[in-house]
C-alpha cells in the first residue's frame, strides 16, 4: 500500500469538516476525488500534502507515519485550479525552479537540472513552448506547465486539485487524456479532485465519492455508475427520477410502468424508491396506460419528454430522436425503465443533500445537483 488513510477527522470550529476518512491508495494509481463544493475534497488533500493537520486519524505512506513529517520531507508535487506560475520566468526556468531552491546538498548541479528539465519538456509535449513567459500561454498550456513544475523534484505523490476547472471544455478533455497518458508512462501515485463526473470517470482508476465529509462510495467507476451504493451517489450520478415503488417478490412496481427489465433484487417486501436516469426512461404507447405526454422538446440528438399521470406524477424520459418519430403531446404511454437502482424506504432522507426537497410520497419528483 502506499498511501493509508484511517478515520481521518477535520474540525474548523464546530463544523466537521471531515468525519472518519479511510482510504488505501495503491502505488501507482491514480485516485479520483470526486464531489461537490464542501463536500472536504481540498482539506483531505492539504492533510495528505502537509499544509493541514487532521484532529484525528493516521497517514502514512510506505510505512512511515506522514503526521511526523513537514511537507517539504513528504516530497509531493501539488497542482490547483489557478496555479500561478512565476510571470517573470520563461517556463524553462518555472519548471527548473524547484529543484534550484532544494537545499545544497540534494540540489543537482546546472547541467543536471538542465538535462532534468528538458526530459520533462519532452515528456510533456511542451518543448516548443520552453522560452516563452507565462503570459505568452494558454490556459491548458499553463497547467501542463505547472504540471511540469510539480513533477520536476520527482515526487512520490501528485496531488492535483481540479487542475482543469478553469479551462473550457474542450482543452479539459484533451488535458485529461494527455494526463492520463502522462500518469501511465510515468506512474506517479496521483489523487485528482474534481467536481465533474465525466472527468473523473474517465481519468481514475478508482473513484471516490465525497459528501459532507465522508467517502459514500470507492469503486471502478464502471462500479460506481452501475451500482450507486447509496441515494446520495445516485442522484450525484444523474439518476434524478426517483419513483416511489412497492417491492413484492423481489420486483418493483409501481402504476403505470413496465419495471420488469429490471433485475430482481433481494429487498424487503413493501415500499422502496426506484432511482432512474432520464435516458434510461422510455415512454411505449399504450391506450390503457395511465400516463400522457405532456411536453416533447429536442435537444439535437436527443428528445426530452415529459409524462403526466392523472394522479399529478410527473416524469421527464429522455429518448435518442431516431427513436421518437411516434411520439405526440396528448397520447397515453407507460413507462419502460431498463436500468435503475433501489434503495428500500422511501428515499426521503435528504439530510446530506444539498438540494432539500419536499416530497410528497407520491409526488415524483426530479432532483438535480
Ligand atoms: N480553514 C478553514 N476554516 C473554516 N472552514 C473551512 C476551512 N477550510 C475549509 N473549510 C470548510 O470546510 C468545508 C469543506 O471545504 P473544502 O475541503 O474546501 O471542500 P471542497 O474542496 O470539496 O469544495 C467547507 O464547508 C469549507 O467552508
Ligand atoms: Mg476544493
Amino acid at each position: 500500500m502506499s498511501l493509508a488513510m484511517s478515520n481521518i477527522t477535520r474540525r474548523f470550529g464546530q463544523t466537521e469538516v471531515l468525519r472518519g476518512i479511510d482510504l488505501d491508495v495503491a502505488k501507482g494509481e491514480l485516485i479520483a476525488l470526486l464531489g461537490p463544493s464542501g463536500s472536504g475534497k481540498t482539506t483531505l488533500l492539504r492533510i495528505i500534502a502537509g499544509l493541514d493537520w487532521p484532529d484525528a486519524g493516521n497517514l502514512s505512506f510506505e510505512g512511515q507515519d506522514w503526521l511526523l513529517k513537514t511537507a517539504a520531507q513528504r516530497k509531493i508535487g501539488m497542482v490547483f485550479q489557478h496555479y500561478a506560475l512565476f510571470p517573470h520566468m520563461t517556463v524553462r526556468e518555472n519548471i527548473a525552479f524547484g529543484l534550484t531552491v532544494l537545499p545544497r546538498a540534494q540540489r543537482p548541479g546546472k547541467a543536471q537540472i538542465a538535462e532534468t528539465v528538458q526530459r520533462l519538456l519532452t515528456f510533456l509535449q511542451i518543448s516548443q513552448l520552453a522560452d516563452r513567459y507565462p503570459s505568452e500561454l494558454s490556459g491548458g498550456q499553463r497547467q501542463r506547465v505547472a504540471l511540469g513544475r510539480a513533477m520536476a523534484i520527482e515526487p512520490r505523490v501528485l496531488l492535483l486539485d481540479e487542475p482543469f476547472g478553469a479551462l473550457d471544455a474542450q482543452v479539459r478533455r484533451d488535458l485529461r487524456r494527455w494526463l492520463r497518458s502522462v500518469h501511465d508512462s510515468a506512474g506517479i501515485t496521483t489523487i485528482f479532485v474534481t467536481h465533474d463526473q465525466e472527468e473523473a470517470f474517465e481519468l481514475a482508476d478508482r473513484v471516490v465519492v465525497m459528501n459532507g465529509g465522508v467517502i459514500e462510495q470507492i469503486g471502478r467507476p464502471d462500479q460506481i455508475y452501475d451500482h450507486p451504493a447509496t441515494p446520495f451517489v445516485a442522484r450525484f450520478l444523474g439518476l434524478t427520477v426517483e419513483l416511489p415503488v412497492v417491492m413484492k417478490a423481489g420486483r418493483a412496481e409501481a402504476a403505470g410502468f413496465d419495471l420488469t427489465a429490471l433485475p430482481r433484487r433481494a429487498l424487503p417486501e413493501g415500499p422502496a424508491t426506484l432511482f432512474l436516469r432520464p435516458a434510461d426512461i422510455q415512454p411505449v404507447a399504450d391506450p390503457a396506460a395511465p400516463f400522457h405526454l405532456t411536453e416533447i422538446s429536442s435537444t439535437g440528438a436527443l428528445l426530452r419528454v415529459v409524462a403526466e399521470s392523472d394522479s399529478g406524477c410527473r416524469i421527464e424520459a429522455e429518448v435518442p430522436r431516431r427513436d421518437g418519430h411516434g411520439l405526440e403531446t396528448g397520447m397515453n404511454v407507460s413507462l419502460c425503465a431498463v436500468a435503475g437502482q433501489i434503495f428500500p424506504g422511501l428515499a426521503s432522507q435528504r439530510a446530506s443533500s444539498p438540494v432539500a426537497a419536499e416530497t410528497t410520497p407520491h409526488a415524483l419528483k426530479e432532483n438535480r445537483l
